[in-house]
């Protein structure tokens, strides 16, 4: 199956700007971005704890995304709460969230080193990062300005992760979903349980909460029977081969050493991409280079392992 990731409220849907999906890719780690049809202008909505009130529309305004909890972070610069050039420079915090957090369908930018986060925008824009979920970000590397990727790489890079945002639970069924608006996966609205299989399926704890972007509002990863332990044993040894230990770049606790990043705590959906996407080719560069017998012998259920237990760490 070829799918087509429509990354734009206006124009962004090409082949250029996100490759198609080989027809290995996973579907469920590789969610198909819509916008909603007409999100509604009236009503004022608002998440528990903040006193700030906004409509669906505003909530979902690339150019001024919400800020529910504007004291629980330093101030943001502007690219970061409002973006640059239009239409495709939009606001970070629209899909990183003020705190740096992220979604699945994301990425968490909390605490990265900020020098990573240079050279990750350098490497959307060149093309050598195409993975099929890079098609927002090689849009906003485009054409957001060098003295604001300095910003936004130092607002992010000083943000801590939040503890329990990601958590990790193993089942065999999970709830049945959806892709929503955005490329967020919802609980079906019937409810029902389907079987797992060999996915990880990302639903927020708080469907309406996340939904309104709001920041406290975490996901759940559902990974498969066992997958934990056998990601730590990857992790911890290389599997006798089938990879290399992994702490040797990213640092003891996997949080990251000089300019690797840290694979702890982070999206078990961003990282099994991440994975993916080198072993394929589709995302390049200089720093991947190191990364290419790391992924070069492992198959899908290996990687979702390995995600399922570095999401499950503390961040
Ligand atoms: C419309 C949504 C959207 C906007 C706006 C956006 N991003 Fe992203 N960003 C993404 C997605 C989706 C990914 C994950 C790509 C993937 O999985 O291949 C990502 C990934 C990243 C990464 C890679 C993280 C890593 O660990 O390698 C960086 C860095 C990044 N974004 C920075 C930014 C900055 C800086 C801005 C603002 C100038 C921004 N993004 C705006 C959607 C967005
Ligand atoms: C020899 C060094 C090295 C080893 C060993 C290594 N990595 Fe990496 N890894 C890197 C570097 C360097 C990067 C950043 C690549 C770049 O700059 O584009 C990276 C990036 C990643 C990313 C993408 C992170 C992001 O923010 O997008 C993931 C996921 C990852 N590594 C997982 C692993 C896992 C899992 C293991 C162990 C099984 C591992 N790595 C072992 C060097 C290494």
């Amino acid at each position: 199956m070829r799918l087509l990731m429509c990354l734009s409220l206006t124009v962004v849907c090409s082949a250029a700007a996100a490759a198609a999906i080989a027809a290995d890719n996973p579907q469920w780690a590789y969610p198909t971005i819509r916008q909603p049809a007409n999100p509604d202008n009236t009503v004022m909505k608002t998440v528990p704890g903040s006193s700030k009130h906004y409509t669906q529309a505003q909530i979902d305004d690339p150019f001024n995304p919400p800020d529910w909890f504007p004291n629980e972070h330093p101030p943001m610069p502007q690219i970061v709460a409002h973006g640059g050039q239009r239409p495709a420079g939009r606001a970070c915090a629209q899909c990183h969230l003020p705190t740096g957090n992220g979604h699945p369908e994301s990425a968490s930018l909390a605490g990265l080193p900020a020098d990573y986060i240079h050279r990750q925008m350098a490497e959307f824009k060149s093309g050598r990062r195409a993975g099929p979920a890079a098609g927002a970000m090689i849009a906003v590397a485009q054409v957001v300005a060098e003295d604001d990727i300095a910003a936004a790489a130092n607002y992010f890079s000083k943000l801590k992760p939040t503890p329990d945002y990601n958590k990790v639970v193993e089942a065999d069924t999970v709830p049945k979903s959806y892709v929503g608006a955005g490329g967020m996966r919802l609980p079906a609205k019937d409810g029902g349980t389907e079987p797992l299989g060999n996915r990880i399926i990302a639903l927020p704890v708080d469907a309406t909460a996340a939904v309104l972007r709001d920041p406290h509002s975490g996901f759940v990863y559902f990974v498969p029977q066992d997958s934990i332990a056998k990601g730590e044993a990857l992790v911890a040894t290389g599997g006798d081969g089938k990879t290399v230990g992994c702490s040797l770049c990213h640092g003891q606790e996997l949080k990251g050493m000089g300019e690797v990043p840290p694979i702890a705590g982070r999206s078990a959906t961003y990282l099994f991409r991440q994975l993916n996407d080198i072993q394929d080719g589709t995302r390049n560069g200089p720093g991947i280079a190191l990364m290419k017998p790391v992924v070069a012998k492992l198959d899908q259920n290996d990687m979702i392992a390995l995600a399922a237990y570095l999401a499950s760490r503390t961040p």
